[in-house]
């Protein structure tokens, strides 16, 4: 070999090696509030969560929907839920409703880039029938729910009266190994089994949204016993619920490194909503709760880590980012193009990666179908329309035996429109709606403009068919 063709040889792999694409693995806690992360609360025991943000990049305006389904409708698919028909609430476990089947989720989009694509934990995107489902979706494997809401240990969930059924599948087959195994230690295991089968030479994609720390309160005795010195049980066992999730992703990280995949990858951790404030969680000093309009049902706590790919390291970014732009962010990442000119995701590659300025100044927070409520964002300021949902306040830590305060400021008759600067006024005290009737006029007008593209919301009574006693006492997909 002479010396010409060596150099090109060592050319050629160091490129071939530059170019390989980067492991995602996108983790998703569910209803985690602002205030209960470690790296921003001293009262949490989130060790593993707190070393990786540290690390990372601790997102500080990452906006998410008010609830559940809307926001993973985004993590899929890039458009916001009022394009998509999932506008108003989650989809409940009787209801035909699902992601559109015409969009592109991002595991099919990083199939076409070359990636292996899995599922493990929360779905709640539709399953009335097969062709909704993760495996039809995108995924290579799935092993998870289907629904929302379960019991942690025994995998089964109520829909309206009498209709109780299992909801636990390893791809398309029911899984009942788990009876009695906690989700969060079922979903650990399960995304460690795809890290060591992993053929490293493929770029992974690894969706992990987690059960925990959605209600019902339950966890192991172990985690609960770490947060003994929190005197309200409610709040004790769901900070041991977090620690489990913590713990969890301490071990997840763990086979990463061992795997060798840690060299070459990007951590996202994000919650999907507000926390409930009524269930146990704390969004201080945000205002609001899970469910609302309101900065404590739309900022979401989260960071992202990797060891290789950031620029920049070890700070709070406070760039303005929505969940619909994780797709277009991801498929850069991965070296990929939108093609898809109605997407409404903007990529947040050089924000996040180079610390670089944010590609977005506004977006829509939601606008209902079912209620005449929804709000915008658009540089500092905040409109809002109608009811911000109920739980209004700014709830606090609960510390005593029962949770006092925390329905105070619940059932408020509001204007009907609200003005708010969230750049002076994060935590939402000072309505300025009165006092700027002019900015009030042009934030109505920049709705109306957004709202011209509304499409009617998916909105299908409950489907006695759905019941899991025609399918063996489990729920499964068969009814639309
Ligand atoms: C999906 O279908 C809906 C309803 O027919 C249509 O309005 C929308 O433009 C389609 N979206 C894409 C990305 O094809
Ligand atoms: C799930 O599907 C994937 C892809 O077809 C397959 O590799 C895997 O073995 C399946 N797992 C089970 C338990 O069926
Ligand atoms: C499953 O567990 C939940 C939470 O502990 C409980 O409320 C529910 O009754 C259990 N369901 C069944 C069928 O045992
Ligand atoms: C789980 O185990 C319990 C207790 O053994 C049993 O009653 C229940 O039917 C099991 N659930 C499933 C889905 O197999
Ligand atoms: C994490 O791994 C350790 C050591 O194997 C184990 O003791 C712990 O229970 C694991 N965490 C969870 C949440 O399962
Ligand atoms: C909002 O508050 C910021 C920070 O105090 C200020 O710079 C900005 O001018 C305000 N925006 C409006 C439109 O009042
Ligand atoms: C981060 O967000 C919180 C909550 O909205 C806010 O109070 C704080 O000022 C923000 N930090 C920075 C540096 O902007």
């Amino acid at each position: 070999m002479n010396f010409t063709s060596a150099v090109c040889l060592f050319v050629t792999v160091v490129l071939s090696v530059c170019a390989e694409k980067p492991h995602i693995i996108f983790i998703v806690a569910d209803d985690l509030g602002w205030n209960d992360v470690g790296f921003r609360n001293p009262q949490m025991i989130t060790p593993n969560l707190d070393r990786l943000a540290k690390a990372g990049v601790i997102l500080n305006s990452s906006y998410v929907q008010p609830v559940c389904s809307p926001t993973r409708n985004c993590f899929m698919s890039g458009y916001f839920p009022y394009h998509t028909g999932l506008q108003d609430d989650i989809i409940d476990v009787n209801e035909a409703k699902h992601l559109p089947v015409n969009l592109t989720t991002i595991p099919q989009k990083l199939k076409q880039l070359g990636y292996d694509t899995h599922m493990v934990g929360k779905w709640h995107l539709g399953f009335c029938n097969w062709k909704y489902t993760p495996t039809e979706r995108g995924f290579d494997s799935f092993l998870g729910y289907y629904s929302g809401a379960e019991g942690y240990f025994n995998h089964t969930r109520r829909g309206g009266r009498d209709e109780v059924g299992l909801d636990f599948r390893y791809n398309k087959t029911v899984n009942r190994d788990a009876n009695r195994t906690c989700s969060t230690r079922v979903f650990m295991h399960r995304a460690i089994e795809i890290i060591q089968n992993h053929d490293n030479s493929k770029p992974l994609y690894l969706y992990l949204p987690f059960q925990s720390v959605h209600a019902p309160l339950e966890v192991p005795p172990k985690f609960e016993n770490m947060n003994k010195n929190i005197e309200n049980i409610r709040r004790r066992i769901y900070c041991g619920m977090v620690s489990m999730l913590d713990d969890a992703v301490g071990n997840i990280t763990e086979a990463l490194e061992e795997k060798g995949l840690m060299d070459n990858l990007l951590l996202v951790f994000t919650t999907d909503n507000g926390g409930p404030t009524y269930t146990a969680s704390n969004n201080l000093p945000l205002r609001g709760a899970k469910n609302t309009l309101w900065e404590g049902g739309t900022k979401g706590a989260g960071f992202i880590y990797s060891k290789t790919l950031l620029k920049k390291t070890g700070y709070l970014n406070t760039g303005m980012m929505h969940a619909v732009d994780w797709y277009p962010t991801l498929v850069e990442l991965a070296g990929g193009e939108n093609a898809d000119p109605n997407i409404d995701g903007v990529s947040q590659y050089d924000m996040l990666i180079n610390g670089g300025p944010s590609k977005r100044n506004e977006f829509v927070y939601n606008i209902y179908d079912e209620r005449e409520a929804a709000a915008i964002r658009y540089g500092d300021l905040k409109l809002m329309q109608g009811s911000p949902g109920d739980h209004n306040g700014w709830a606090p830590l609960p510390h005593l035996g029962i949770d006092e305060g925390v329905y105070e400021a619940d059932n408020q008759v509001f204007p009907p429109f609200m003005l708010y600067n969230i750049t002076a006024d994060p935590t939402e005290h000072f309505d300025l709606s009165a006092k700027y009737p002019d900015v009030l006029d042009m934030m109505k007008k920049r709705l109306e403009n957004w709202k011209k593209s509304r499409v009617p919301p998916q909105d299908p009574s409950p489907v006695p068919r759905a019941n899991p006693k025609y399918y063996g006492g489990v729920w499964s997909p068969g009814w639309c």
